[in-house]
């Protein structure tokens, strides 16, 4: 395995570019299976979570094969509907072929995709939103068995106890696209992922309308024909990319990028003294002054999201003043603590809180990687540091930041690939 080593401390400058979003990719390429034409994906950024999932359509009797960021799909023989555990183990996203499959084959075997170090990761939701269309459910050996001689439109409340859930949405809304009548989900993800997804659905002949917002209407259809589509940029990409320019000191002009998909990180980081000047579609990010510690609470969008909460964890590590975090959406996702206290952080957890007293400097060491978000935040800290840090098991970073070093050579960091 590879470890990704740094040398802190110079100030990111210049331009980058950012990838299209992961989590639009996915549940889009898993929409491809409600047609049997072809549909073609433009903007897929090459990650170990989008070759997955090309894997899964395979496994599933799609031809899928991606070329410089373009995606073609098409049927290369009856689809297939058990969406196999060890395919479906790797990435918990894969879940979400699961509407698509019960949506055109009107029966559905997934893989339970199980919890992961973010913490426990249910799928109530996504159950209760299909039986509402009249799937039977059945749990056996791990795998959720989903079939229905028809499917109904229905009116459904996806809130849980956490707020809206994203991919659930995503699953009853493939689900719902080819039912017959009306469905209603009241409490939908508003995530602009979820938006594009629904984009998408309609491209292919889908009437789907309120996408973006808590109610979403679906018309069902008889017939899905093939479509093309290019996905949003990923605005947590983006995100993570401005606080390497804020925690460095630097000045970076981000391009392909949307503002309004960051509006809450935006106005959190101009709060602590960030300036973000919009120029010619692209984004240029800096520091107006010495930044201040800010409070952040994650929530569903267009709240603060939780996939941005490690990153800020490190900026306010670094930050003079006590800054409080609390993680609305995933209590237990702190994973990243431990290791920026590693580097001279002080943070200290209470339950979904984490105060953080800023440090004038981190020092480089030796940290490990958990998941993909809190391996972002080590890069942060690192880039930031004084001295070395070498990040080990960083498969978890290439699942969700499309050429990441390279992108940060060019801003000027010192950052390379090591043999473990
Ligand atoms: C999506 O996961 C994203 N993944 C996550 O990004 C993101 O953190 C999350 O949404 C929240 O924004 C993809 O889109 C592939 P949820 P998802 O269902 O849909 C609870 C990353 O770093 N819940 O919106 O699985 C759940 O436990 C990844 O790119 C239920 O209670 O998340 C959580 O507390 C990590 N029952 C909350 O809802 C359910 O049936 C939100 O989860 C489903 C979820």
């Amino acid at each position: 395995m590879d470890k990704l080593v740094i040398e802190g401390g110079i100030k990111l400058k210049g331009e980058v570019t950012i990838s299209g979003a992961k989590n639009a990719v996915l549940p889009i390429l898993a929409a491809t299976l409600l047609t049997d034409d072809a549909c073609s994906i433009k903007g897929v950024p090459d990650l170990r979570d989008t070759n997955t999932m090309l894997k899964i359509l395979r496994s599933l009797g799609k031809n899928a094969d991606m070329e410089k960021g373009i995606v073609d799909v098409s049927s290369a023989k009856a689809c297939g509907y058990v969406a196999d555990y060890k395919l479906v183990s790797t990435m918990r996203a894969s879940f979400c072929v699961l509407g698509p499959l019960l949506g055109k084959l009107k029966k559905a075997k997934v893989s339970l995709p199980g919890g992961c170090i973010i913490g426990v990761r249910p799928v109530d939701l996504h159950i209760k939103g299909i039986k509402a269309l009249g799937a039977q459910v059945d749990i056996d050996s791990g795998y959720i068995i989903a079939k229905a001689d028809t499917l109904k439109g229905a009116h459904i409340y996806l809130g849980g106890m956490y707020g809206s859930s994203v991919l659930a949405t995503d699953n009853v809304m493939m689900a719902a696209v080819l039912a017959k009548g009306k469905t209603i989900i009241e409490s939908a993800a508003c995530e602009p992922e979820v938006e594009d997804l629904a984009v998408f659905l309609n491209k292919m002949g889908a009437k789907i309308k309120g996408h973006g917002t808590p109610l979403i209407e679906i018309e069902g259809v008889r017939h899905l024909h093939g479509a093309a589509h290019t996905v949003i940029p990923d605005r947590i990409e983006a995100g993570t990319i401005a606080i390497a320019a804020l925690i460095t000191q630097g000045d970076i002009t981000i391009k392909n990028m949307l503002p309004q998909h960051l509006g809450a990180v935006i106005d959190k980081l101009e709060e602590s003294g960030a300036s973000f000047v919009r120029a010619h579609g692209a984004l240029r990010v800096r520091r107006k002054r010495q930044l201040n510690a800010v409070n952040v609470t994650t929530l569903p969008y267009p709240g603060f999201p939780t996939d941005m909460q490690a990153q800020v964890m490190a900026l306010m590590g670094v930050t003079p003043g006590i800054s409080v975090i609390t993680e609305k959406i995933y209590p237990d996702r702190f994973m990243h603590v431990a290791e920026l206290n590693r580097m001279g952080a002080a943070i200290q957890r209470e339950g979904p809180h984490a105060i953080v007293e800023g440090k004038k400097w981190l020092s480089g060491a030796p940290v490990m990687a958990s998941d993909l978000r809190a391996s972002a935040s080590l890069v942060l800290a690192g880039l930031a540091a004084r001295g070395k840090t070498a990040i080990s098991r960083i498969y978890h970073l290439e699942r969700g930041y499309e050429n990441i070093e390279e992108k940060l050579q060019k801003l000027g960091a010192r950052i390379w690939r090591q043999k473990e």
